[in-house]
């Protein structure tokens, strides 16, 4: 069975019902390895078009500019409309220059250019700010970015910025400059800052949702223990942050309730984990992370699990934001 498809937020753009991540393309971990290479990364995106997948997630830095050096290999042997492709700029690119990160005009156009370049292609369909930059006025990066929209270099914005900062979504939303059409919050069973503020402003903005680590970086597919150190090769076990802000008493009391579920439905916790966001009103797609073709397949099949109601209020009252 196939994605199916949905609309890109409120706009007339479609996609496929889950968003593939492109963050460990090219990445050094702690150890120094590249985690995705480009063999691997070319075959994961066959595997995600094959099952119908047609929205691919990306960023300026995410492997210093390989991910979407990679993605645009892969989409020179093929018809780069059959895509809508996301990328983000924000985060630094240029090691001791104060002007290689940021929203600045300067930095956004650099950074534009270099993106349609790696990419191969004339536009991006969606261009998200990684984060908000309160060191240039708000005016002149959403100027900036609607001059984007304007030359056809971009066709929606995206704001990836975090939960306390939601007023300054609404206050750029205000400005009479193209708006934000799509937020990329982190959003899952164990991530829930964004119900209190952030969901309620992307509904009355109509901004859509696209939930980034939605098995909480492999933490909800229940290959971690409570007591026993992660396996080798997980990110678990090569990165030290993944650990401090996943592997806690709190999230392991929610995974016993995702387990719960996945046994009473012959299932998986990953795809017990996604199904909650598949089912969820707020979210447009979310965006699946995988190390490996069989991650992804599993992933994938999340849209063949049916959740009760029961069972996605369970899940949902399994923690508070
Ligand atoms: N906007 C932002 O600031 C931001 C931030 C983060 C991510 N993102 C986007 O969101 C995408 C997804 O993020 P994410 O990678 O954190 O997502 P995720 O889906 O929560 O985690 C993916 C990781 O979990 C493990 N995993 C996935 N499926 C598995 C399975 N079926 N069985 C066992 N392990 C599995 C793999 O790690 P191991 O096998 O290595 O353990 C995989 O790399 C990124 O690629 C990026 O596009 C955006």
């Amino acid at each position: 069975m196939g994605l199916e498809t949905v609309s890109l937020g409120t706009t007339g753009t479609k996609v496929s019902e889950i968003a593939f991540g492109t963050w460990r393309f090219g990445r050094e971990n702690d150890e120094g390895t590249v985690e995705i290479g480009e063999d691997r990364a070319h075959e994961l995106l066959d595997a995600y078009a094959e099952a119908g997948g047609n929205f691919i997630d990306t960023a300026d830095m995410y492997g210093g500019g390989e991910s979407e050096k990679y993605i645009g290999n892969w989409l020179a042997e093929r018809d780069r409309e059959d895509f809508v492709i996301a990328s983000k700029i924000y985060w630094p690119t240029r090691t001791d220059d104060p002007n290689g990160r940021g929203l600045s005009r300067k930095h956004l156009r650099r950074q534009m250019d270099l993106i349609l370049d790696r990419l191969g292609t004339d536009y991006v369909d969606l261009l998200y700010i990684h984060r908000w930059d309160d060191d240039t006025p708000a005016d002149e990066f959403m100027r900036t970015l609607d001059g984007f929209v304007r030359d056809g270099k971009v066709n929606y914005l995206g704001t990836s910025t975090l939960d306390p900062n939601a007023w300054k979504v609404v206050k750029a939303n205000e400005m009479e400059y193209e708006p934000f059409r799509l937020a990329q919050p982190r959003y899952n069973l164990v991530n829930r800052e964004i119900e209190p503020n952030y969901i309620p402003m992307c509904d009355d903005y109509d901004i859509g949702i696209i939930p980034w680590s939605p098995l909480g970086g492999g933490f909800l597919t229940g290959k971690y223990s409570r007591n026993e150190e992660p396996a080798d090769g997980t990110r678990g076990a090569t990165d030290q942050q993944f650990r401090d802000s996943y592997l806690t008493e709190e999230n392991f009391d929610v995974l016993e309730v995702v387990e719960d579920v996945a046994d009473e439905l012959g299932t998986t916790p990953a795809k017990v984990s996604l199904a909650w966001l598949l089912k969820h009103d707020a979210v447009t797609a979310p965006i699946i992370g995988a190390r490996t073709v069989e991650q992804l397949a599993e992933n994938l099949a999340a849209t063949e699990v049916s959740l009760s109601d029961d069972q996605f209020e369970r899940l949902t009252n399994a923690k508070s934001a």
